[in-house]
């Protein structure tokens, strides 16, 4: 089975033919229990279910109409990509699988108002704004399962920002992927608040992709890793029930350094962190021991995300003058626009 066989089953009687230009956003999301790892490398088949937040009105924008050229026209941030750019070739060679004619080109403008490939998710959020911007061209009316099935194609954590909230990605278990699709959760909780704090905005040295490859094939700890995931995603579920921010904020935290763990004892080893990140983590924990309820999770990357509740946001905010603090589930109004990167 190819992403291509997937895409033409779940298109299979819807139509083709495009409107003028369609316009769509999806959010970055940040896992709390991470999704490190895939069972079908093709199909970006994870080996455990996940669990993240979605960010607001961090995320991406995507406009997207039938191009006039023999190629796509790929923009990012207002600027034309060269179309051998890994940008545009990983957007390009997504978009074959949907051209209605093998010379159907697109004009494809995306703005992320997340740094791009910085261990912030604008690869998710891209990939889910996109699918959102094909379903409106061509007016499939999917529902939002087979938009987070078609959006995981592009990228595994794209699948988990089709919604807004607490989102689960199932793992599924069909080889064909049917069955893995994330879906949000029932719960909300006005008082989350999660802090963006860029170290470092530039491109990481080794991708996801390969970075999984190596700890699922080389990190003997890794077998260990689905039984960690299972019992985390339960005390997660437990703790957003009960709005307990301690407990979010302690499965996040030792997860993402879980996963570090494993990075780190990957051959050859993935170490993420630079000494900035260190300075944070400490001043985390330093912050916490003298009673300031804050929690951190991290990526495949040097950034590091804040996690938190509104009544500790003044303080956070005095320790890290530079974060960027996102109200999940608040109203836009109480979201500031983010500064454009
Ligand atoms: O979807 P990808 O290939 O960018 O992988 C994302 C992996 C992590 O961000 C490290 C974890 C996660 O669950 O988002």
């Amino acid at each position: 089975m190819t992403p291509r066989d997937v895409v033409a089953r779940i298109l299979a009687g819807r139509g083709s033919t495009p409107r003028a230009v369609a316009n769509a956003y999806a959010p970055a999301n940040i896992a709390l229990v991470k999704y490190w790892g895939k069972r079908d490398e093709a199909l970006n088949l994870p080996v455990t279910n996940s669990l993240s937040i979605s960010l607001g009105p961090l995320g991406s924008h995507v406009e997207l109409a039938r191009g006039a050229g023999a190629a796509d026209a790929i923009w990012l941030n207002g600027e034309p990509i060269p179309a051998e750019s890994s940008f545009a070739r990983r957007a390009s060679a997504f978009l074959d699988w949907f051209r209605p004619a093998p010379d159907f080109t697109f004009d494809l403008r995306a703005r992320n108002t997340v740094p791009t490939a910085a261990g912030f998710a604008s690869s998710a959020s891209g990939f889910a704004a996109l699918v959102k911007a094909l379903n409106a061209l061509f007016g499939w009316d999917l529902p939002p399962r087979e938009q987070s099935i078609l959006a995981r194609l592009g990228s595994g954590s794209a699948a988990r920002s089709l919604a807004d909230g607490f989102v689960e990605w199932h793992a599924g278990a069909a080889p064909d992927g049917m069955d893995s699709f994330a879906a949000p959760l029932e719960a909300t909780w006005p008082e989350l608040r999660v802090g963006a704090l860029v170290l470092c905005a530039a491109e990481k040295p080794v991708g996801s992709r390969e970075g999984m490859r190596r700890s699922v094939a080389t990190c003997e700890f890794y077998r260990e890793w689905p039984a960690r995931v299972a019992r985390d995603l339960a005390e997660l579920k437990t703790a957003i029930a009960a709005r307990d921010i301690a407990a979010l904020g302690t499965v996040a935290e030792g997860n993402a350094l879980a996963m570090h763990a494993l990075m780190a004892a990957t051959r050859p080893p993935l170490v993420y962190a630079l000494p900035e990140t260190m300075t944070a983590l400490h001043a985390i924990w330093a912050a916490r021991r003298d009673g300031l309820p804050l929690w951190f999770t991290m990526d495949a990357g040097p950034n590091v995300k804040l996690i938190f509740t509104r009544a500790a946001e003044s303080q956070v905010r005095a320790l890290f003058p530079a974060v960027q603090v996102v109200a999940p589930f608040a109203s836009p109004a109480e979201n500031p626009p983010p500064a454009h990167s």
